[in-house]
């Protein structure tokens, strides 16, 4: 398939895997450009623009293919040396930087100068606008049903896409809510140049995460997320568990005076024990409402091609199946 997004990242389908914090490690963003998408380290997952290097050359050493480097800006408690890890992504020969979070303007143009194509992840119309202004190449469209951070407007991508395609110039993927092909294919008639996943490509064999952790995400339904962060403005949807249960008490009994001193120990340092170590109530960790579209847990080259595959029958057959014969109509 070759769309504006195949065609701006010399990849051979129009699926990418979004920039995933303990889980975008070499193993995963290989395996996805293997399959012919493009697969992206997550550049804050490394503690250091050392290990990021690191973490770029071993991937290389993975894929000959494209791939990417997932830079996120959000507020933290250890603020990270930015231009430190930009100068490891230019080094490391990388062309494609997915940026999210805050503005990343400030952080373009040493990107722009190395001839990386940058495609920024945002949640609502105006942001997308905005990453257009400032020079981003494709944005990446996250509706409200995304894992982790869906922003405060809380608009779903039924809506949010077909109101970017309306005024977007530059192309864009759907993220959140991605599964298979008839999401691909939904995607591609509300107007999106591709999609991009990030729980589904969790549940596969090559993802470097714990067992627990992807048998959570099959036995999830779609009712199983939980919104948490809301009156701090800093909204992530996750998959619930005790951790989470106990988190929500506290905001629940808060309300809007709430601290993220209150519930710190629920979210900071969390990811390596539940990600690694599959200690699955250790507290909270992203997860999309797509986890009710997730059985199984296969390759990744299998869950491309099968994608493909279903997107390409769901077009060829039932979509065209659907306006009937042209040339016997036009006889009749
Ligand atoms: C476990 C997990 C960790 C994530 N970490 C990051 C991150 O560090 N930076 C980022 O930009 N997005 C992050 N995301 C968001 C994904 O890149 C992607 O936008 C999102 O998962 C899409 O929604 P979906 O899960 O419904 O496919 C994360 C998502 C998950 C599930």
């Amino acid at each position: 398939m070759k769309t504006a997004i195949t065609e701006m990242f010399g990849i051979r389908h129009p699926i990418i895997q979004g920039g995933m914090h303990f889980v975008g490690f070499a193993e995963l963003a290989s395996a996805v450009s293997n399959a012919g998408g493009l697969g992206i380290i997550t550049g804050l997952t490394q503690k250091t623009p050392e290990l990021l290097a690191r973490e770029i050359a071993r991937c290389r050493d993975m894929t000959d293919k494209p791939f990417g480097v997932n830079l996120s800006f959000l507020p933290s408690v250890n603020p990270r040396p930015y231009p430190e890890y930009i100068a490891a992504i230019v080094e490391g020969g990388i062309k494609i930087v997915e940026t999210a979070g805050r503005n990343p303007e400030q952080y373009l143009p040493p990107l722009k100068r190395a001839g990386i194509k940058i495609i920024h992840k945002c949640t609502s119309v105006r942001h997308s606008l905005k990453a257009e202004r400032i020079g981003c190449d494709a944005v990446s469209v996250d509706g409200f049903e995304c894992g982790g951070h869906p922003g405060e407007d809380d608009v779903p991508n039924m809506i949010l896409l077909p109101r970017a395609a309306d005024e977007l110039t530059i192309p864009f993927v759907a993220s959140g809510g991605m599964a298979d092909g008839r999401s691909l294919v939904a995607a591609l008639a509300l107007g999106a140049a591709g999609m991009n996943m990030g729980t589904r490509f969790i549940a596969t064999k090559e993802a470097p995460v714990h067992d627990n952790v992807k048998q959570a995400i099959v036995a999830a339904s779609e009712l199983d997320t939980r919104l948490i962060m809301r009156a701090l403005r800093n909204t992530e949807r996750v998959l619930k568990n005790k951790g989470v249960e106990r988190l929500l008490e506290i905001e629940r009994a808060k309300g809007a005076a709430v601290k993220f001193a209150d519930i710190e120990e629920h979210v900071s340092n969390v990811y390596p024990r539940i990600l690694l170590g599959g200690e699955m109530d250790a507290g909270a960790w992203s997860c999309g409402m797509v986890a009710g579209l997730i059985h199984d847990i296969p390759r990744v080259s299998e869950l491309i091609e099968r994608i493909m595959a279903e997107a390409e029958r769901l077009i060829r057959g039932h979509l065209q199946g659907l306006l009937g014969d042209r040339t016997a109509a036009k006889v009749a």
